[in-house]
């Protein structure tokens, strides 16, 4: 039996209909380096996602993988409760760097672990106030926050939410959101023209919200959908007015995506809470943290007979391969000035995404911020699945590029090269042209 009769036998892959590998079969990864995925039978293709979004440096960067390496001759996870080492420190003195407020952090996994995080400490945090008005969650429409119990009741995308919606808190989400293609958009910077029907939804729910979140600046799992910094700013002061908390959870947005340290500084806000994960250790290891202030963490810290403890013990809380691993992932970026990179390739990736609309006459509404670049497909044919067809043919050109349902977009590691944007313009032209 070969390898991928032998996956199928019992694993269940994600984001996936197992059937389809009847008819499209499982890709047998031999290694990865750079921007490239290896395959067994030899065919190099061009990671155009980061693997979901979290190779920000690419595959096996050497300086994280000596890092990893050096933390597993010391040790690799001891519980960290009660604990504490070197590494960590420094990554959270990094973390706690990066905003004027929020100083404080509980580590866990993955993202949809930070953002529970976040919602159970704003709950928990009226708990402690005795404010028991303050017990909703609201978020954007076509929000997406992770895929545990709270994170879906707050994520906005049917196919993720309806089987379970019986099991999920009430859904409250803002419609309207302005969104924008780009940041020379008008509405990126006044959004005051639609702003007064937004500000009416949520006055509609200012005495019962514990907290707002937010996927600040960009939606990823919505399709790259960009909005209004503006419209940010109005947000914060609105929460910040009425008493609700604002999470950011910069999952997919933050250490340089959008082009900022964190998209929430597109409109110069800090919230009360950031939900960071992905691209924190360029997916060598699964690593979250959930930051949050001073306001909020003193409301915990009392005797313990006081029981105001946050009882959060995920099982690799702190995880010390994570840790090094994560260090040497912001010092990397530092080093190898990724932010300007990031800026430097910026116009050129939307030029091409804009030569492949003009060529293939299949895409439209591109948009674009940062390091991420999407637009939507035109499909007069109605051909079906036409993102997948799309997807199967980058395949045999050399380029792992799978569509968010009708979007089409580019999530490359941060520090890919032009040469490879523009080979993966040619693949990504070719692959339209051929599914249509
Ligand atoms: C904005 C956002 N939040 C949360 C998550 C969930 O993260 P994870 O899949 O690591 O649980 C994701 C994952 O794509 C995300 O993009």
């Amino acid at each position: 039996m070969d390898l991928v009769q032998r996956s199928l036998q019992h694993i269940w892959n994600p984001c996936s209909q197992m059937k389809d590998y009847e008819t499209y079969p499982l890709l047998v990864i031999k290694k990865a380096y750079g921007p490239y995925i290896e395959l067994e039978n030899g065919q190099k293709l061009i990671d155009a996602l980061s693997s979901w979004w979290c190779h920000a440096l690419g595959h096996g960067h050497p300086k994280l993988k000596a890092a990893l390496l050096e933390q597993v001759e010391k040790f690799q996870h001891v519980i960290f409760a009660d604990t504490t080492y070197e590494a960590i420190i420094k990554l959270s003195e990094k973390l706690a760097s990066m905003t004027k407020t929020l100083k404080h952090m509980a580590f866990a996994s993955d993202g949809s672990c930070a953002v529970e995080i976040a919602m159970k400490m704003s709950l928990h945090a009226r708990y402690l106030l005795g404010d028991k008005q303050r017990s909703k969650f609201m978020a954007l429409e076509n929000a997406y926050h992770g895929e545990t119990g709270l994170a879906l009741s707050v994520s906005d995308v049917g196919r993720f939410r309806k089987p379970y919606e019986a099991g999920l808190l009430p859904q409250i989400f803002l419609k309207g959101v302005p969104y924008v293609s780009d940041v020379n958009d008008p509405l990126w910077h006044d959004c005051s023209a639609v702003w007064p029907d937004l500000e009416a939804q949520l006055n509609q729910h200012a005495t019962t919200l514990t907290a707002f979140l937010v996927e600040p600046i960009v939606q990823g799992s919505a399709g790259m959908l960009i909005y209004s910094q503006d419209f940010l700013k109005r947000l914060r002061a609105w929460t910040h007015a009425h008493n609700v908390h604002l999470i950011a959870d910069e999952i997919m947005t933050g250490l340089g995506r959008t082009g900022l340290p964190l998209a929430c500084q597109h409109a110069g806000i800090e919230p009360d809470f950031i939900c960071l994960s992905k691209g924190l250790t360029s997916g060598f290891i699964p690593l979250s943290v959930t930051l949050t202030n001073t306001k909020i963490y003193e409301l915990f810290y009392d005797d313990y007979e006081q029981g105001k403890t946050f009882f959060y013990s995920h099982t690799h809380s702190g995880n010390a391969l994570g840790a090094a691993v994560a260090l040497a992932c912001l010092e990397t970026i530092e080093e190898e000035n990724i932010y300007q990179r990031i800026q430097d390739n910026a116009a050129f990736m939307k030029d091409l995404m804009l030569e492949i609309a003009t060529t293939t006459q299949q895409l439209t509404n591109v948009r674009h911020i940062g390091s991420i670049v999407a637009a939507d497909l035109i499909n007069p044919k109605k051909i079906p699945r036409f993102g997948h067809k799309i997807f199967q043919e980058a395949l045999k050109l050399g380029a792992f590029l799978r569509p968010l349902g009708n979007t089409l977009y580019w999530l490359p590691p941060l520090n890919i090269e032009p040469e490879v944007l523009t080979e993966l313009k040619q693949i990504t032209t070719t692959a339209i042209l051929n599914a249509r």
